[in-house]
């Protein structure tokens, strides 16, 4: 009696350890400790989920993201049309900004890619990026380094966008 008492702890115990292990495996598989984009993780970002559309000026924006022109249309694409988890996005969400016009005399492509790992812990762990039409990564002309980073334009991004720290930095949805 006493024996299979003790068995059944035990086995209880390794049932448990099995789930747990197969619940961490499968963690890790939805959300990588960090996430770094490369060219390749915004290709084909015009096909992804467009989640907004805005036009005309808005006040949290000012001059960025040609706002104060009012014949630019500014749209939103998320990866897979990823929304907030439990008050963050989780690490490889990707999301793009077009702003353009019809005279493509604005023609600008902004990105925000969740990448963790304490890549910047005071700003959501977010890389920001300036892409090239085709989702590259876009090369400053003056210095050759990569327009990436968690201070992109000394830290303009990331002071802005500061005004939703609580939708996790993500002004659009
Ligand atoms: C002065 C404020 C301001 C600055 C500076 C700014 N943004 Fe934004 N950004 C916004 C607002 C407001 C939106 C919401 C969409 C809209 O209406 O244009 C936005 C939207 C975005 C989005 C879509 C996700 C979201 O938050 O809605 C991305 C990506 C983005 N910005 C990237 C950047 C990058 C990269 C930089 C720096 C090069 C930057 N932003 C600088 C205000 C700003």
């Amino acid at each position: 009696m006493k024996k299979s008492f003790i068995f059944i702890i035990l086995l209880s115990f390794t049932v448990l350890a099995f789930l747990q292990s197969c619940k961490k495996d499968n963690n890790d598989q939805q959300t990588p400790a960090e996430y770094i984009a490369t060219d390749a993780s915004f290709a084909g970002f015009m096909s992804w989920s467009l989640d907004a559309t805005n036009q005309g000026a808005d006040p949290a924006l000012g001059g960025a993201h040609a706002g104060n022109d009012s014949t630019v249309t500014r749209k939103v694409y998320f990866k897979n049309g990823q929304s907030l988890v439990n008050g963050s996005y989780p690490v490889g969400t990707i999301i793009v900004k077009h702003s353009d016009n019809p005279a493509q005399s604005v023609n600008e492509f902004t990105a925000m890619v969740k990448r963790g790992n304490n890549f910047n812990a005071a700003g959501g762990d977010w890389e920001w990026f300036m892409l090239n039409s085709d989702g590259s990564i876009a090369v400053d002309a003056t210095s050759g380094m990569a327009m990436r980073g968690a201070n992109l334009m000394n830290g303009m991004c990331i002071g802005c966008h500061q005004g939703a720290s609580s939708k996790d930095y993500v002004y659009s949805k």
